[in-house]
């Protein structure tokens, strides 16, 4: 199926909302890895080149509290990319009201504005992250069209993607375009020896993807935090290791139906605490200490 991109939007002095993937890893307030606002220029520079007044926003990590709030603001994500583009970004430190409006209303065409963290909304009954129709409908009524480039969080129905993709008319961005392609082929037509290899925290999030990828590619190689829910299901100890308990009979049913397909890590690096300061030690997987992580 056909789908439509960026390039197929009448966007000349329109107020384009496009829903980037800022989720950038940052120490004390500064960016550690830039990649993702590097992999998002070409559809910021194709809007600012085809004269759009472009309307960026992002999630930022997870916000559970009020102090969560000072530590994911997207300022210094506004900051890097007037520096990569070469040009100011108005950053608005709000998600929604009057002082954002009269910002977006202020756009000349070329210009460019950020607005905070879309997951600030979480604070109130998880507006963003459980896709509140309102808050969907509230994010399109800011712009003409909308534009999704945000790959990374593409497997999320938030109000920033879904919410609003539902009340406007919309399009793919290039890095979505991109990764599409990539991982339709990858998956559709691949050659082979096809191994997939999967991370991520959360067994849940990734069912859908292992199951697809255990009918498709010849070995599925578990990483990250979710290889532990996987452990547990074996019987094996995971000490303080992050852990999905109701999850483990799903990992239970995932190993009998994979066989040997799925591969999951032989050794971790263990230690007392998730720290950088923790002493750290290589453990085989059916070796890993109670009282460790
Ligand atoms: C990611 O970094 O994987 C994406 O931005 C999604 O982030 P999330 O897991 O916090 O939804």
């Amino acid at each position: 199926m056909a789908k439509k991109i960026v390039t197929d939007l009448q966007v000349e002095g329109k107020k384009v909302l496009v829903r980037v993937d800022f989720n950038v890893p940052l120490k004390d307030g500064v960016i550690t890895d830039d990649n993702r606002i590097v992999q998002a220029l070409p559809t910021i520079k194709y809007l600012i080149d085809h004269n759009a007044k472009v309307i960026l926003f992002s999630h930022l990590g997870k916000v559970k509290s009020e102090e969560d709030k000072a530590k994911l603001s997207l300022r210094p994500v506004a900051e890097r990319l007037s520096e990569l583009l070469e040009k100011p970004v108005t950053f608005v430190p709000e998600t929604r009201g009057e002082k954002l409006e009269a910002a977006i209303n202020a756009l000349k065409e070329g210009d460019v504005l950020l607005f905070e963290n879309t997951r600030f909304e979480d604070l109130d009954g998880k507006k963003e992250s459980k896709n509140d129709p309102e808050l969907g409908k509230y994010w399109a009524s800011l712009g003409d069209l909308f534009v999704n480039d945000a790959f990374g969080t593409a497997h999320r129905a938030h109000a920033s993607n879904v919410g609003i993709a539902s009340n406007l008319e919309s399009a793919a961005g290039f890095l979505m375009e991109k990764e599409i392609k990539f991982i339709g082929g990858a998956v559709d037509n691949p050659e082979r020896p096809f191994v997939a290899i999967l991370g991520g925290a959360k067994v849940s999030d990734k069912i859908g993807v292992i199951n697809s990828l255990l009918d498709k590619a010849d070995k599925v190689l578990i990483g990250g935090g979710m290889a532990y829910t996987f452990f547990k299901a074996m019987g094996r100890e995971v000490g303080l290791s992050l852990l999905e308990l109701d999850r483990v009979e799903l990992a239970k049913e995932i190993m009998e139906k994979a066989g040997d397909k799925l591969v999951l890590p032989i050794d971790n690096v263990v230690a007392k605490e998730f720290s950088n300061d923790a002493v750290a030690t290589i453990v085989d997987s059916d070796a890993i200490p109670a009282d460790q992580e």
